[in-house]
């Protein structure tokens, strides 16, 4: 039979798990380089995929779409966020797009508490300090910071992400939970944890601690900036593991510089993979590199999850976890 098997373009390393299920059924093409690749490589990349595996740096437009081809049914991104992808152009070409939800929400949870801890204990300077043969004993004011029990956690975005950090905090830390998303109401978290749904300004001013879960949107870019910052308090500490141009990045660099606010904790950039200069002299500000998803178990199976997409669809069923329509 000359019959061939569809090609499925992966654009990133992913985990064995979700390549061998792509393995066992299609012919198999991957990005041999480390690095996403640049747009007119990426359009080469992508001719004659059925399917394309693709991570949230490649930027999947109609000029991708179309340099794809028409038999492409499917943009599978190896995350839950999907901003890299211009939505509309896929669906005026009937071609899914598949997300990861789920299989990451604890780990990204996870990892603001980490970050958190990391802010309010102050434990990088701490570290840098030890490092640096610094330390001369114990000290009665060296590197205090904040309790984080009993806090006001305030979660902006009440997804499934937002809603397992507010489960943490108030399970785990007795924090007292507010959120907000869109005005809407959890009746369950209301019941559960005691959490609160308050407006957009209650959430900046009365949070000790302001965590972000909301997507990138043309309507939540920026949606932190200087008026928001000024308006929280002086002690509180900023969390973001969404995506950077949430917050507008050079009135965070004021805000901390300026003692606005306590602290940040940042996993995520508006200018991503590059960082301005001003955050990193800061102390205040811990960073590191998107990695809130990075655990083995998440990775695991955000690929089989990405694969299960990839299979549903080119066998002709619904794609299980579709981001539009
Ligand atoms: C990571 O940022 C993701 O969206 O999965
Ligand atoms: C992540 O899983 C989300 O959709 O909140």
């Amino acid at each position: 039979m000359g019959e061939t098997k569809p090609l499925v373009a992966i654009t990133c390393r992913v985990p064995e798990s979700g390549l061998r299920l792509l393995e066992a059924r299609y012919q198999i093409k991957r990005n041999p380089s480390e690095q996403p690749l640049p747009a007119a490589e990426l359009a080469r990349f992508v001719k004659g995929a059925h399917a394309i595996l693709a991570d949230l740096r490649d930027k999947i437009d109609a000029r991708i779409l179309d340099a794809a081809g028409k038999q492409l049914k499917i943009v599978a991104n190896y995350a839950v966020g999907y901003d890299n992808i211009d939505l509309a152009a896929a669906l005026r070409r009937k071609v899914a797009v598949t997300n990861t939800p789920g299989v990451l929400t604890e780990a990204v949870a996870e990892h603001v508490f980490a970050l958190l801890a990391a802010v309010a204990r102050r434990i990088v300077e701490a570290d840098r300090f030890v490092r640096q043969g610094r330390f001369q004993g114990w000290e009665p004011d060296l590197f205090v910071g904040p309790q984080l029990g009993g806090k006001t956690l305030g979660v902006l975005g009440l997804g499934r992400i937002g809603t397992r950090v507010a489960r943490l905090g108030a399970l785990g830390y007795r924090m007292k939970i507010i959120y907000y998303d869109r005005g809407q109401k959890s009746r369950q978290l209301g019941a559960e944890l005691g959490a609160e749904a308050v407006s957009l300004r209650r959430l900046l001013t009365a949070s000790d601690i302001l965590t972000l879960h909301v997507p990138l949107t043309p309507k939540t870019r920026h949606l932190i900036g200087r008026t928001e910052l000024l308006s929280m308090k002086k002690t509180a500490i900023l969390i973001n593991t969404s995506r950077g141009p949430v917050v507008d990045e050079q009135a965070l660099a004021n805000a901390l510089a300026g003692r606005v606010i306590f602290g940040a904790g940042i996993d995520v950039f508006e200018f991503e993979p590059k960082i301005s200069a001003r955050l990193l002299k800061l102390p205040n500000l811990v960073v590191t590199p998107h990695i809130a998803s990075a655990t083995a178990e998440a990775r695991d199976q955000m690929a089989v999850l990405a694969a299960k997409n990839i299979i549903s669809v080119l066998e002709g069923r619904l794609p299980l976890d579709p981001v539009q329509s």
